[in-house]
């Protein structure tokens, strides 16, 4: 019997005699409550440690009993010792835990989760300073190697991987993945908080599209709503009015420059695109920016730059080595040389006019012409990066007519102040614009997409002391792609959702 089994399954009796009424309520609470404080009086004699902490070489010198938590990732069982290596995600590195099979469950094996106490002792074998040498070893959860799927020292493709979302995160590359996407999440509100910009929650249930494609997700509740429950439009909508999941947060954003100088959200966003693409996904994450007072599209595109730099430097500053593990793993030969333009060189600044210049030119590349006029397509904007050397590209000042309603005019009345930035591996990563803050401008747009009455709330912006401002988005899976030469945008989120896909 495990030491833990045997604990938890005396709560399990406290709990039945609980749930069936053959105690009182408040006895058996107490007795409850005695037997979790004997386990933790149990575990107090030693603090328990993550493995990074273990492995953190200052801890040594306290020669203290320590315990740990995790799973194992191999289980290497001898005659006379077993050698065990303990993850908890805390690190890349594993713990090696040596143990004598006397205090080993034979159910030991590669998935179990475990508790382990003992000291640290110098380690024998290569490749780590320290060992754990057990004194106890229990079991927490057993892990049936005949059906579990991931067999250790076996590499899967990213393919395979995806066919098990729900155990993909033990897998040594994708808690690699998880721990470089969480650094660059802290990454991007460090920049802004850096820079002062307020954090805003935009919603993700909202009336607007603001992107106007026609890629949403509409919102219905399980129930019809009875006509008088369901407000004035009548049964079916829950809000009243039909309502979407985001696709941006910008507008609501422009909300809240109105009497912030600086905000920005970081958020999901919700695209109904029938893409199996590599760089497209149902639901993502993005990362938006909004700057009030400013008529300068080079404004916008530095805080872009920025970010874009800021949050490489990090990622780079507390991952190098794993950074490293999965450019090999990518097998995009300069991938380093692609990072380190991506950090420390300028980016180009280029018109979509002479975007379009450049691609004519090399028109024969093509499987989609390149014409004045049309959106540029994928091999457009990979092409237009390998043009630039790799450096990234901001492409700006579009047509009016391929961009959205709230882009800036700008004086040549053919073109608007958006701009899109583009790189290496995924073309585009950031689209932004100046917004158009004149009402005198913005209205007929609104009249002619017959969008006035559900925007009246964003004409009144324009009324009620409107200011030029500007901002962009981000997509943040795309930046992951990016640094980390991931081929499919679907490896690096841990949920990935596309079209007929959504399975937990
Ligand atoms: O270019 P987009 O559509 O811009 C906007 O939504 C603006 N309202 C943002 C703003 O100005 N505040 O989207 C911004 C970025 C794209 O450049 C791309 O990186 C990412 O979001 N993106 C996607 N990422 C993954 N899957 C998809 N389906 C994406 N669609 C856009
Ligand atoms: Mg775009």
């Amino acid at each position: 019997m495990h030491k833990w089994t045997k604990s938890n399954k005396q709560q399990t009796h406290t709990q039945h005699l609980l749930r069936t009424g053959n105690m009182s309520a408040s006895i058996a609470l107490t007795i409850l409550r005695l037997k979790n404080f004997q386990v933790i009086l149990h575990r107090s004699y030693s603090v328990r440690r993550t493995v990074k902490e273990i492995l953190n070489v200052s801890l040594h010198a306290e020669k203290k009993p320590v315990t740990s938590a995790g799973w194992l990732r191999h289980v290497r069982k001898q005659k006379n010792v077993v050698f065990c290596s303990l993850y908890d995600g805390s690190t890349d590195k594993h713990l090696q835990v040596v143990a004598d099979p006397q205090i080993c469950h034979e159910e030991l094996c590669t998935g179990c989760s475990v508790e382990v106490g003992g000291s640290l002792v110098p380690s024998q074998g290569r490749g780590q300073a320290v060992e754990l040498q057990a004194d106890h070893l229990s079991i927490v959860g057993p892990c049936d190697n005949e059906v579990y799927p991931i067999k250790p020292k076996t590499e899967y493709t990213a393919d395979q991987l995806r066919a098990f979302p729900h155990l993909r995160a033990r897998t040594i590359l994708h808690q690699k993945l998880l721990r470089i996407r969480s650094t660059a999440s802290m990454a991007v509100h460090k920049y802004f908080l850096d820079n002062h910009f307020l954090f805003v929650h935009t919603p993700i249930t909202t009336s607007v599209d603001c992107e106007g494609a026609g890629e949403t997700f509409s919102i219905k509740t399980g129930e019809e709503l009875k006509p008088g429950a369901g407000g004035r439009d009548g049964p079916g909508h829950f809000f009243n009015s039909p309502t979407y999941l985001t696709v941006s947060g910008q507008l609501h954003l422009e909300v809240i420059t109105g009497s912030f100088l600086k905000a920005y959200s970081f958020g999901p966003t919700f695209r109904a695109e029938k893409s199996l693409g590599r760089h497209h996904l149902a639901e993502f994450y993005m990362i938006e920016a909004e700057v009030a007072f400013t008529q300068s599209m080079e404004c916008i595109l530095q805080v872009m730059e920025g970010l874009v730099k800021s949050m490489t430097q990090s990622v780079l500053d507390s991952h190098e080595g794993e950074v490293e593990d999965l450019w090999k793993h990518s097998q995009v030969s300069d991938q380093s040389d692609i990072v380190n333009r991506l950090l420390n060189k300028t980016y180009i600044r280029m018109s979509y006019s002479d975007a379009i210049k450049i691609l004519e030119n090399k028109k024969d590349n093509f499987k989609e012409s390149p014409k004045w006029g049309c959106d540029l397509s994928k091999e457009h904007e990979k092409f237009l990066v390998k043009h630039c050397g790799n450096v990234p590209v901001f492409v700006t000042d579009f047509p009016t007519e391929i961009k959205p309603f709230y882009c800036r005019q700008n004086e040549d009345h053919a073109t608007v102040g958006a701009v899109d930035l583009l790189v290496p591996g995924v073309g585009e990563l950031c689209g932004g614009s100046l917004r158009e803050e004149r009402h005198d401008i913005l209205r007929p747009r609104l009249d002619n997409l017959g969008l006035t009455q559900p925007y009246h709330w964003y004409l009144e912006l324009r009324q009620f002391g409107s200011v030029p401002h500007g901002g962009f988005g981000l997509g943040f899976e795309r930046y992951l792609q990016c640094l980390l030469g991931i081929h499919n945008i679907k490896d690096t989120i841990p949920f990935p959702r596309w079209v007929q896909h959504c399975p937990l």
